[in-house]
C-alpha cells in the first residue's frame, strides 16, 4: 500500500520539463561568473578539486534528496516539509526549514539580479564596440566606470527584476521553457568556441596549470566553505528551488538519472567557463583574484580582438542573461508558490509583492560596489559579500544537512524507497548511506574546519 499523500496539483506531462527547468535553474551566473572568480580568489586548483569533490559526493546525493522531497510532498517548501513530517509522525516544526529556504532564495536573488544587470549593460557595451582593441587595463577601467554609477546599476537591477517578475507571473511552465531549449545549447557552443579561442590566442598552459594543479596552501578557511557552498549554489540546492520543481515532476520519471545529467551538464559549463577565462586572464595580465569583476574584464578583451567579436560578444552576454533569468525565476518561485498556495493570493499579486521586496534588498548590493564599498560588516564583508557568504556558504549547506537528515532519519525508509523506485538496489543503498551519514557529517566537518581556519585555529 502506498502512503503517498495526495496533493491537488498539476504535474508536468513529460520528465523532460523537469530536466529543462532544473538545468535552467542550475546553469546560470554561478557557472559563468561566480565559479571562475571564486577559483581565482582561492588560488585555483585546490579550490576546484574541493568543489568537484563536493559536487559529486555531497551535491548529487542532496539534489536527489531535494527532488524526492518535492515530488513526495507535491507542494511549496513550507507545506512540503509540514506534510512529510506529519506523515512520518514527526513535528510539523520542520516547516521552519521551508521558511529559511524561502528567505534564502530571496536574499540570493536580490544580489543575483544586480549582477545580471551588469550582464545586460555588457550586451549594449559589446554591440557598441566599446571593447574593440581594449587592453586588460582598459577593460578594467570600463568595468569600474560602470560600477561607480549607482543609478545606472539600480536601473539595470530594476530592468532585470521586471523581466524576472514578468516570467514568474505568467507561470514557470509556459514562460521560459522554449527559449531555454534553444538558447542553452547555443550558449554551450559559444563557450566551447571561446575555450578554443582562448587556447589559440591566450596562455592556455598557465590557465590549465592554474585550474588543475592544486596548491592546498592557497586554500583558506573561507575558501573551503566557499567551495562547499558553491557546489550547492551552482546546483540550486539547499533552499527549495529544486524541491519546487520536483513537486511538478511526474511520478514515473527516474530521479537519480535525471539529477546525474543535470549535475554533469552544470559542472561542464563551469569548467568550460574557467577554461575560456583563465588563458585570457594570464595572457592579458589581469589579476586572477579580481573578484566579481573577473568575467566582465577578461572575456571582453578576447571579444575586442577577435573578428566579428562585437556580435559574438553581444550574443554571448544575451545568452548569459537568459541563463541568469531562468535561474532567477527558480530563486523566487518557492516564495511565490507559497504565497499563492497557502494564502490564496493571485500569482500576479504574489509575484509583484515578492519581486518588490527583493528589489529593495538589492539596493544594498548596488551600493556595495560604490558608495558603501568601504562600509564593512565584521571588518571584511561589504553588504554584497556578507549576503553572498551567509546564503551560499552558510544557509545552503545547512539546508543540505537538514534535507539529508530529514530523508535519512525522519522519513521512513519505505517511503523514500517508494519515491526512488526506479533506482537499483545497490545505487539506492549507496545513496541512502551517503544521505543518512556521509552528507550531514561531511558538510558539518567542512563547515567546522572552515570556521576554525577562518578564526586562525586550524
Ligand atoms: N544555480 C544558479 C546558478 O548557478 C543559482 C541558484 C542558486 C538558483 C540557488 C536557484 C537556487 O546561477
Amino acid at each position: 500500500m502506498s502512503t503517498k499523500p495526495r496533493r491537488n496539483q498539476t504535474v508536468w506531462k513529460s520528465p523532460w520539463v523537469f530536466v529543462l527547468a532544473a538545468a535552467g535553474s542550475a546553469v546560470g551566473l554561478g557557472n559563468i561568473w561566480k565559479f571562475p572568480y571564486m577559483a581565482g580568489e582561492n588560488g585555483g586548483g585546490a579550490f576546484v578539486l574541493v568543489y568537484l569533490f563536493c559536487i559529486f559526493l555531497l551535491g548529487i546525493p542532496v539534489m536527489i534528496t531535494e527532488t524526492l522531497l518535492g515530488r513526495r510532498g507535491r507542494s511549496n517548501p513550507v507545506a512540503t516539509m509540514k506534510v512529510l513530517a506529519r506523515d512520518a509522525g514527526h513535528t510539523e516544526k520542520w516547516s521552519w526549514f521551508g521558511w529559511v529556504g524561502v528567505a534564502c532564495g530571496f536574499a540570493i536573488l536580490s544580489y543575483y539580479s544586480v549582477i545580471a544587470g551588469w550582464g545586460l549593460a555588457y550586451i549594449v557595451k559589446l554591440l557598441a564596440g566599446d571593447f574593440v582593441g581594449v587592453t586588460g587595463e582598459g577593460s578594467g577601467a570600463i568595468f569600474s566606470a560602470l560600477t561607480q554609477k549607482p543609478l545606472t546599476l539600480l536601473g539595470l537591477h530594476t530592468l532585470f527584476m521586471l523581466m524576472t517578475m514578468l516570467v514568474v507571473v505568467k507561470g514557470v511552465r509556459d514562460g521560459l521553457g522554449r527559449a531555454v531549449t534553444i538558447l542553452m545549447p547555443v550558449l554551450f557552443v559559444l563557450l566551447v568556441i571561446m575555450v578554443g579561442y582562448a587556447a589559440f590566442s591566450g596562455d592556455i598552459m598557465s590557465g590549465l596549470r592554474y585550474l588543475f594543479v592544486p596548491d592546498f596552501g592557497a586554500l583558506t578557511g573561507d575558501g573551503l566553505m566557499e567551495a562547499l557552498g558553491h557546489s550547492f549554489f551552482t546546483l540550486s540546492i539547499g533552499m527549495g528551488a529544486i524541491l519546487v520543481y520536483g513537486s511538478y515532476m511526474p511520478s514515473s520519471a527516474s530521479i537519480g538519472k535525471t539529477v546525474l545529467v543535470i549535475a554533469g551538464l552544470d559542472t561542464l559549463v563551469a569548467i568550460l567557463s574557467g577554461l575560456a577565462i583563465f588563458p585570457i586572464v594570464f595572457a592579458a595580465g589581469v589579476e586572477p583574484a579580481s573578484g566579481p569583476s573577473l568575467l566582465f574584464i577578461s572575456l571582453p578583451i578576447a571579444f575586442g580582438e577577435m573578428p566579428g567579436g562585437i556580435y559574438f560578444g553581444g550574443l554571448f552576454f544575451i545568452l548569459v542573461s537568459v541563463a541568469a533569468l531562468s535561474s532567477a525565476i527558480s530563486l523566487i518561485e518557492p516564495a511565490v508558490a507559497w504565497l499563492c498556495q497557502t494564502r490564496g493570493v493571485s500569482r500576479l499579486k504574489s509575484g509583484i509583492l515578492m519581486g518588490a521586496l527583493c528589489w529593495v534588498i538589492g539596493i544594498g548590493t548596488v551600493l556595495s560596489f560604490n558608495i558603501w564599498d568601504s562600509a564593512l560588516l565584521f571588518g571584511t564583508f561589504t553588504f554584497f559579500d556578507f549576503l553572498d557568504f551567509l546564503t551560499s556558504s552558510v544557509l545552503l549547506p545547512l539546508g543540505g544537512i537538514l534535507m539529508a537528515i530529514f530523508a535519512g532519519h525522519v522519513m521512513t525508509k519505505a517511503s523514500v524507497r517508494d519515491e526512488l523506485s526506479s533506482m537499483s538496489d545497490t545505487t539506492f543503498s549507496l545513496w541512502y548511506a551517503l544521505t543518512r551519514w556521509f552528507c550531514p557529517l561531511a558538510i558539518a566537518l567542512i563547515f567546522v574546519l572552515g570556521i576554525l581556519k577562518m578564526l586562525g585555529v586550524a
